[in-house]
């Protein structure tokens, strides 16, 4: 798809103002109001759809549609991409994009931005606070409670402070939490399969078996590369300290639940709190089993830990934000399916952004249509991956429309923009 905009360098965008947008925007699922607010302050179009659309629905509606949100319900198949005849972006309004083939909106030039972190605080806290109630014993004090019975007693209720936690996977979720753990007074230690920085007085394990026998509490906050599927086995829980506290918020398929109830069982695990599950119902009406259910020493939580009303609000500002830089400067950093490109908008220039299948020649065929017509290149920048290769072109002088379609005209283009 060519997109050509007649140029008028008297007008304001020359001078690096926001170009109007124009377009439309299709939000699903009750994405947070914050998103169709920004979009139409934008100058888009909004329609909201309070509930997901089935395929051949959403086939039908697609058609016109700029930009399209999503939360974690909706897919966005082959076919639906198909479709889409006007398409420049997806917003997955959550953390996941399984349900995006993100292979067909590559091959279209359609990126797709989703919210890694809004909801990293909302984790970090519920995990913070169920390390807390564990440690106490809250939850079977409560549960005594419920069933009439008074049980005052210090027995096996222990403060945090000085505890160590061991931290599985030290990313935006795991870093955040050894920071406030420390606040706290325990002493952090993590282990990363990358090199990470600790922050801190955070100590790296040199190995999950050492963060294992060392921690008073371990929590898994790996992200859910299949590699990581089983990483919590019989032989994880062996490694253990007796008594320790155990917590997963991470991934279900990364913990094998029946060595998880076996270390509770054994006391091996002196309590645990799982927010996620290898099969997990497909929605509030459907029912939940687990091997874990009756377990007083367990809290168990409907994937939640990322499910409060500020990481929704943030998500509801986060993607608009991202989706907006893409159409306005072209910026891809945080893409899920794009190679990642960020510049500073420049003033007094036009930005052209080419995106081709990633074939050798492309970028020569670029500047020899931009040197045939005398424009002149102040800055260009070209990152590949993943089977396509995206420009970043920013000119002096002229830039015709017979330009775009010149350019457009290279075999092996997928689309062509001009910016400002
Ligand atoms: P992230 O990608 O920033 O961090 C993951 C870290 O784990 C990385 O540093 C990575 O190098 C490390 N890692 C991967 N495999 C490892 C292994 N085998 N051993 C040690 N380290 C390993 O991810 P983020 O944002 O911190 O999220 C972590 C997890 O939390 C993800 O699985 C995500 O899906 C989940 N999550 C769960 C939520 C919930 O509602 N329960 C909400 C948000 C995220």
């Amino acid at each position: 798809m060519v997109v050509v905009r007649a140029l008028d360098l008297t007008e304001d965008r020359r001078l690096g103002v926001a170009p109007p947008e124009g377009g439309s925007v299709l939000l699903l699922e009750k994405v947070h109001s914050e998103a169709a607010r920004l979009f139409h302050d934008a100058g888009f179009d909004v329609e909201s759809v309070p509930e997901s659309l089935p395929e051949d629905e959403l086939v039908v509606r697609i058609p016109g549609v700029s930009v399209l949100g999503i939360r974690s319900k909706t897919q966005v198949t082959r076919r639906v991409v198909e479709a889409a005849d006007a398409l420049q972006a997806v917003g997955a309004f959550c953390i996941g994009t399984n349900q995006i083939d993100l292979e067909a909106c590559r091959e279209k030039g359609v990126p797709v931005f989703n919210a890694p972190f809004s909801n990293t605080r909302s984790v970090v806290e519920l995990a913070l606070g169920e390390i807390i109630v564990l440690f106490r014993n809250v939850v079977e004090k409560s549960w005594l409670l419920h069933d009439g019975i008074w049980n005052k007693s210090a027995h096996r209720s222990r403060e945090v402070r000085g505890k160590r936690l061991g931290i599985v996977g030290y990313g935006n979720i795991g870093a955040q939490l050894s920071v406030l753990a420390e606040a706290l007074g325990m002493e952090v230690h993590f282990y990363d399969v990358a090199d990470k920085l600790a922050l801190g007085n955070a100590h790296r394990a040199p190995s999950l078996k050492a963060l294992l026998e060392i921690s008073d509490v371990v929590t898994i906050h790996v992200d859910g590369s299949p590699s990581n599927a089983g990483l919590m086995g019989k032989r994880e829980f062996r490694w253990m300290k007796d008594g320790a506290v155990f917590i997963n918020l991470s991934r279900g398929f990364v913990v094998d639940l029946p060595a998880l109830k076996d270390a509770l069982n054994s006391g091996k695990v002196r309590a645990a709190a799982v927010d996620v599950f290898p099969q997990e119902p497909g929605g509030n009406e459907e029912p939940f089993s687990s091997e874990l259910q009756g377990y007083r020493n367990v809290i168990l939580t409907p994937h939640i830990g990322g499910s409060t009303e500020e990481a929704q609000e943030d998500i509801g500002r986060f993607v608009p934000g991202k989706v907006l830089d893409y159409l306005r400067q072209g910026n891809t950093r945080l893409s899920v399916n794009f190679p990642g490109l960020q510049l500073p908008e420049r003033r007094g220039a036009h930005r052209v952004v080419h995106i081709h299948e990633n074939v050798p020649g492309i970028l020569a065929r670029i500047n020899q249509v931009l040197a045939e017509a005398e424009a002149n290149i102040t800055g260009q920048y070209l990152k590949t991956g993943e089977g396509i290769g995206y420009v970043i072109t920013d000119v002096d002088g002229q830039c015709p429309p017979e330009v775009l379609q010149a350019l457009w005209e290279i075999p092996r283009t997928i689309r062509v923009k001009l910016l400002y």
